[in-house]
């Protein structure tokens, strides 16, 4: 019976990953918005916006890559805030006083770096593609640029809202743009200027879509038994297996340069799962009234740095999370009836950056969670988290068969009598 209904729940989690649809973020999306502000006889003005409207994904460097496809023959004659990767073939306006920004049909525009001169920038823009996630930083998930548009031929004014939109990230995909009540737009948050046409368009993240293997595992241990549950085998990858690569202790590394625009794929430690991160959940104490888990993420790539991670975790006690260390959190759901999930991420320069392997990389945290009266039990692994995801991605958990039990002389003791280890901890702190 257990085992059929973990298999319904993971049928639904893949249903739900395949769709793109997370009840944990139902409206989970990132809108591109692009404003037609002005139209001068041969161009437009275009203020293009990037929302990140998701509570606990964010977008990590390199950052996005913002593409679409013109109807006619329009060109990017400039642009502020933002650059296009390529300026393509503006031999067409040869003798022209001045070569346009960009003269590609299928133009592909990344942000500027920051530490711009002021004369490029544009409100928002110069965060080298970063959009944090809306819990994390909820004035940093937007994006923005503004371009002067022309046709070649020019006397056409006529400027067609663009098709086939693209983020350049894995997993997202565009629909197609939608006209929508035009906005009122300002540069400095005082003069306000109307717009002529506003369009919207929606990009939808699916795990499936942006890596066919997952990135994370999970591993539990517990004070009450001393049998780990590892991360299963080949959760990511297998060694062995053409196209797995892996670093063995002493092996020479061709690590990338800083500034690239596509991210790395990771190159791991050799393990039996071959994951980039591990997540380690370790049940640490148990009080009269409180338990203590203990928290631990590393990382196993070599060629990233996570900054800004997400730790997205679901566990019935969380409702009653009492003391939480060198973390933030946010309980997540507040918007269904969700109760149980929430979602930790670092501390401002203390440790909001995952550093890769090379640099010893784990962060850590100790939770305190009250023992609520008639649910709390050590018994049937009921102290692991139900699901845990790492920056928006589902993690492979161990086998419930594997989870650490409590050994069976043991369940009424450690049940009905928990000061007795209150008691041997305190005993060991005064030891040391
Ligand atoms: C995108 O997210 C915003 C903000 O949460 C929401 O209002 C909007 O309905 C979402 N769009 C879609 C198509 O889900
Ligand atoms: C269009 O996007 C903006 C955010 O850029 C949002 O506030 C607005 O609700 C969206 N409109 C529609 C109809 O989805
Ligand atoms: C650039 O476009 C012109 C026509 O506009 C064409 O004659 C020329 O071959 C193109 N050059 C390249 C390198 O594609
Ligand atoms: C643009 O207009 C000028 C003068 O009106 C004309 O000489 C030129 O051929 C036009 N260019 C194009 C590409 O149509
Ligand atoms: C430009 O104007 C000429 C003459 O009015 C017309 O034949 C041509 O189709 C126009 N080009 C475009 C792209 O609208
Ligand atoms: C561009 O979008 C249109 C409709 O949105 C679609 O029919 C077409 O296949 C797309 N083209 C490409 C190259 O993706
Ligand atoms: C990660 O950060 C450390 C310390 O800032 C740096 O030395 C290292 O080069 C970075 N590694 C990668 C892969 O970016
Ligand atoms: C959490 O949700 C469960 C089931 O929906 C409910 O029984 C419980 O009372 C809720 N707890 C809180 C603190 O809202
Ligand atoms: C510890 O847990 C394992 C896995 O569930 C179980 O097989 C074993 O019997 C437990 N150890 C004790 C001492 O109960």
């Amino acid at each position: 019976m257990k085992k059929l209904l973990i298999f319904t729940f993971s049928l639904i989690t893949s249903l739900s990953l395949a769709s793109g649809f997370d009840p944990l973020d139902p409206y989970a999306n990132i809108t591109v918005t692009w404003d037609f502000l002005q139209q001068s006889e041969s161009t437009s003005d275009v203020k293009v916006s990037i929302y990140n409207f998701q509570q606990f994904r964010h977008v990590d460097r390199p950052g996005w890559k913002l593409g679409w496809r013109w109807q006619g023959d329009e060109v990017i004659w400039n642009m502020w805030g933002a650059e296009a990767i390529y300026q393509g073939n503006c031999s067409r306006f040869k003798g022209a006083p001045e070569r346009p920004h960009c003269c590609e049909m299928e133009p592909v525009i990344i942000d500027l770096l920051p530490g711009t001169p002021f004369n490029k920038q544009f409100s928002n823009c110069c965060k080298g593609g970063e959009l944090s996630s809306m819990v994390q930083d909820s004035s940093k998930f937007l994006s923005a640029f503004r371009m002067n548009v022309g046709a070649f031929s020019n006397n056409s004014t006529n400027i067609n809202m663009p098709d086939n939109f693209t983020l350049g990230l894995p997993g997202y995909t565009c629909g197609p743009p939608v006209q929508v009540q035009p906005t009122k737009t300002s540069q400095d948050g005082r003069r306000w200027t109307e717009t002529l046409e506003t369009w919207n368009v929606t990009c939808m993240y699916s795990q499936f879509r942006a890596s066919p293997s997952p990135k994370c595992c999970v591993s539990l241990s517990s004070f009450y038994n001393s049998t780990i549950a590892k991360c299963p085998r080949c959760s990511c990858g297998c060694q062995g297996l053409p196209g797995a690569k892996c670093v063995k202790p002493g092996d020479e590394l061709q690590l990338p340069g800083e500034r690239e625009t596509e991210e790395p794929s990771p190159l791991v430690t050799c393990t039996r799962h071959m994951c980039p991160i591990g997540i380690h959940w370790h049940v640490k104490e148990s009080y009269k009234e409180y338990w203590r888990v203990k928290i631990t993420i590393t990382n196993y790539n070599f060629v990233k740095n996570y900054s800004d991670w997400t730790l997205v975790v679901q566990h019935p006690n969380l409702q009653s999370l009492t003391q939480l260390f060198s973390f933030n959190y946010h309980p997540l759901g507040q918007f269904g009836n969700i109760n149980d999930t929430g979602m930790f991420w670092g501390i401002k320069y203390y440790n909001d950056m995952l550093l890769s392997t090379g640099k010893n990389g784990n962060v850590q945290t100790e939770m305190v969670l009250h023992k609520d009266e008639g649910v709390f039990t050590f018994r049937e692994g009921w102290t692991f988290p139900r699901r845990i995801s790492f920056n928006g991605d589902e993690c492979v958990m161990p086998s419930p068969d594997e989870y650490p039990r409590l050994p069976n002389r043991a369940h009424r003791a450690a049940a009905s009598r928990p000061s007795i280890v209150v008691f041997t901890s305190l005993l060991i702190l005064a030891a040391l």
